[in-house]
């Protein structure tokens, strides 16, 4: 087979290696991909626009193509490629309403009779303000824009005058609707599934760390660290993650919007069994980071069967390995003010264990130099946890360049 990943960070360097592994494969580019990547011997295509991307699909006879960032998956991509005979591991538009609109994601999880957090609908501010008053505050409320915020349209409040502030301000930046939501309290995790429209592989939990610092009201970030599987849950929990999966698909079948691709749960786990947050259309960055390395079975395989509707029976095999993975960031990350364009020293062979996947990075003199926030991860596996978070931060500390900065408490 001849794939194309689409995308430039942690997650498809991920990607792309666990596709390289397969046997099905004859050849594998990343578009646009980085210069870590073709260091880590992994062929890059210089192409971003949908043009030039079925150009490219059509010259080098592209078998598959799979999206990994949000952005592609937006865009028409997938239509164009679609309408030109090839196929594409990604969901439709319609089935991307999962993750568009938090309201919609909510209906699909009623209906599908799912655990998630009692909720609200406001059209307008008063309304938004009513269900406010109606609250006790012995415990926060959460306040929610329906639409794709980029991480930034959910505010948990502690008191009325912060939720009606965040009424304020999500309205104005995202408009109506907003939700005013039960506020959850438990242990958060993700869980991923690959779908072919009905049926699904699940490939894994991971738990990540949003925070730059271990403070938890530090600056948000892309995500500064993950470990898989989550060793917090339980055989019924993982038994609840297939039946979340396996309702939600059914119930977006019934509406007409069967999903294919990858899907990204969020979910809390609570004393009254685990509840859905929110579903993302994609994998994480950097829980794939984690995830993707613990899997045993063919991925490539599992892909076009995912593609072809064929994953009725399929089980994802893993390895018998935890995994924890350590994000680098530049100096000054995440604000704008960073410290970018050094040169970056890495092993020239990581330990047995470990690997490095490269995000923002650009060559400059046959180097690399950091161009992006997030920078590299560093991935280790081990039969604990705690040996792969030694083994990780083993590796890290020989990666050099001005000003990284890695959380030292990832996976503790
Ligand atoms: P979401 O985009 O819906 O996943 O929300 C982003 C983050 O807000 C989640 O990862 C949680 O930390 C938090 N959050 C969202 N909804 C709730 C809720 N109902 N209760 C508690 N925390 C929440
Ligand atoms: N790590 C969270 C995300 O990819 O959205």
């Amino acid at each position: 087979m001849r794939v194309l990943v689409i995308g430039k960070g942690g997650r498809e360097h991920a990607i792309a290696q666990k596709i390289s592994e397969s046997k099905m494969l004859e050849s594998l580019w990343i578009a646009p991909g980085n210069p870590g990547m073709s260091k880590a011997g992994l062929k890059c295509a210089s192409v971003e626009k949908t043009p030039d991307i079925l150009a490219f699909c059509k010259i080098n006879r592209v078998d598959l193509v799979i999206l990994g960032p949000e952005a592609a998956i937006l865009s028409d991509l997938k239509e164009v490629l679609e309408q030109n005979d090839i196929a594409c591991l990604a969901p439709s538009r319609e089935a991307g309403h999962l993750e568009a609109s938090k309201y919609f994601c909510k209906e699909i999880l009623q209906d599908a009779g799912l655990l998630t957090a009692a909720f609200k609908l406001a059209n307008s501010v008063s309304e938004a303000e009513s269900f406010i008053a109606q609250h006790d505050f012995k415990n926060p409320i959460v306040v929610k824009a329906d639409g794709l915020a980029q991480g930034k349209g959910v505010v948990v409040c502690e008191n009325a005058a912060s939720a009606k502030a965040a009424i304020n301000d999500l309205s104005k930046a995202y408009g109506f609707p907003i939700l005013v939501e039960e506020c959850l309290m438990g242990r958060e995790l993700s869980a991923f599934a690959l779908c072919d429209g009905e049926d699904f592989v699940v490939l894994g939990t991971a738990c990540d760390y949003k925070r730059i610092t271990s403070d938890p009201f530090s600056a948000n970030t892309g995500g500064m660290g993950a470990f898989s599987p989550c060793d917090f849950i339980s055989k019924e929990d993982d038994a609840a993650i297939d039946n979340i999966f396996k309702k939600s698909l059914k119930s977006l079948k019934q509406k007409g919007k069967p999903f294919v691709g990858f899907l990204f749960a969020g979910l809390m786990k609570t004393d009254k069994g685990l509840y859905v947050l929110e579903f993302n259309v994609r994998l994480g960055d950097p829980e794939t980071q984690a995830l993707l390395p613990r899997i045993k079975s063919d991925f490539l395989d599992l892909s076009v069967k995912a593609v072809q509707g064929r994953l009725q029976k399929q089980k994802t095999e893993f390895h018998d390995f935890r995994s924890v993975h350590v994000v680098a960031v530049s100096a000054g990350y995440p604000g704008n003010a960073m410290d970018l364009g050094h040169t970056i020293e890495v092993p020239a062979k990581t330990a047995d264990g470990t690997r490095i996947y490269f995000a923002g990075v650009s060559a400059k003199n046959e180097s690399l130099v950091n161009t992006g926030g997030r920078v590299l991860g560093v991935t280790a596996l081990a039969k604990t946890r705690d040996e792969a978070r030694t083994l990780a931060y083993q590796e890290m500390r020989k990666v050099q360049f001005q000003g990284l900065y890695f959380r030292e408490d990832i996976a503790q």
